[in-house]
């Protein structure tokens, strides 16, 4: 069910200030801006070679992570994402278990053009994940 590890999200206050540290003080391979609107979000992504960092300022008013920002002032680590074999069937297991589905509980398309879904951190160790499909 659990597949690869694909990306930390890292909130930041400044996307170019974090873009260029990783950038010029790490040497590493960094993208440039992308803007995700359905999201709030405009993201950038650091390439590992197993996985990815993924760098996240707020985009638009309602953005889910202004609220993160006003309590980690510093910026922090956002959620975590894993890849899974079957979103929906994944999806379907953890509603019988009785745990709970962010949104409306259908798949969105994420940053990667995949069908991801978001699980409550009340329920997950304080962790917000993100499940996207292989
Ligand atoms: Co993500």
């Amino acid at each position: 069910m659990l597949k690869k590890f694909n990306h930390v999200a890292i909130a930041v206050n400044d996307l170019e200030k974090a873009a260029s540290i990783y950038k010029n003080a790490l040497n590493a391979k960094v993208s440039n801006i992308k803007d995700y609107k359905e999201h709030g979000v405009s993201v950038v992504f650091v390439e590992l070679e197993n996985c990815k960092i993924e760098l996240m300022k707020p985009l638009g008013n309602s953005s889910p992570i202004s609220k993160f920002l006003e309590k980690n002032k510093d910026g922090g680590i956002h959620h975590i994402c894993i890849e899974v074999s079957d979103i929906i069937k994944t999806r379907d297991t953890l509603l019988t278990k009785g745990f709970k589905i962010l949104g409306d509980g259908n798949p969105k398309i994420g940053a990667h053009n995949k069908p991801v879904l978001f699980l409550h951190p009340k329920e997950f160790n304080g962790t917000l994940i993100e499940l996207e499909q292989e």
